[in-house]
């Protein structure tokens, strides 16, 4: 089982956070307001506590669950408390339109994240190309980008203890292209399937 801290107390952390105590995790829950990090973690249960902003997160595996232009600066601020620590980056920086990403053509927020990451410290992209609904009912497949091996490993467990199925797309530079995976899987909430209900996955064919 993993140890991990949620830095974020909305939809998302809560979210992971419940399946994350259903199985069998240790959580931690970090926030801004640290009310809504106490309130989180009680709803939580499973022997979840809080922690103090800024604070060494207890978890080995930090979730920043945060939105896509929080994540760079709350990663900075924290600094060498993220130390050696693997920082999973969950966000999709949309633009306005929800047609596109907000940054440029050449980076993720996960690169970005790894740029002000303090030495030691890994960073792997996951969960972005799955609505918080179908996470928190389905068992769809979490793609997952980034440079370090053991770091994939660990975040790999960590999502077959919540019952759902990691697949590793690469590198961290794979992380602009799981952006865009996000932005493919809102415009086809928008038009071709048309409702919120669905993750994209891979079916392999057998033979
Ligand atoms: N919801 C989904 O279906 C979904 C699916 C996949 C990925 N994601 C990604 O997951 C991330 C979180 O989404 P969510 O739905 O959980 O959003 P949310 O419910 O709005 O929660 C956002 C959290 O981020 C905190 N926050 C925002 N900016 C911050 C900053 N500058 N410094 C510190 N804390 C900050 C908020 O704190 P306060 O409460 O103090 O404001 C809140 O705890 C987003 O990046 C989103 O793109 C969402």
């Amino acid at each position: 089982m993993s140890s991990i801290t949620l830095i974020g107390t909305g939809n998302m952390a809560r979210t992971i956070g419940t399946r994350a105590v259903a199985g069998g995790n240790t959580v931690e829950v970090m926030g801004r307001d640290q009310s809504k990090a106490e309130a989180l973690a009680t709803a939580l249960g499973g022997g979840a506590t809080t922690g103090k902003w800024g604070a060494v997160p207890a978890g080995d595996i930090v979730i920043a669950a945060l939105l896509y232009d929080g994540v760079v600066p709350v990663v900075t601020e924290y600094a060498d408390a993220l130390a050696g620590k693997v920082i999973v980056d969950i966000s999709n920086p949309f633009n306005a339109t929800f047609d596109g990403l907000a940054h440029s053509e050449e980076t993720s927020i996960a690169q970005e994240v790894a740029k002000v990451a303090p030495a030691g410290a890994s960073v792997v992209k996951a969960f972005n190309t799955i609505f918080r609904d179908v996470l928190e009912k389905g068992r769809p497949n979490v793609f997952i980008a980034g440079d370090s091996a053991q770091a994939k490993a660990g975040v790999a467990a960590f999502i077959e203890s919540l019952g759902l199925r990691p697949l590793d797309v690469g590198g961290l530079k794979m992380a602009h292209w799981l952006e865009g995976v996000g932005v493919v899987t809102v415009g086809l909430a928008a038009n071709g399937v048309g409702h919120w209900d669905f993750a994209l996955g891979v079916d392999e064919l057998a033979g």
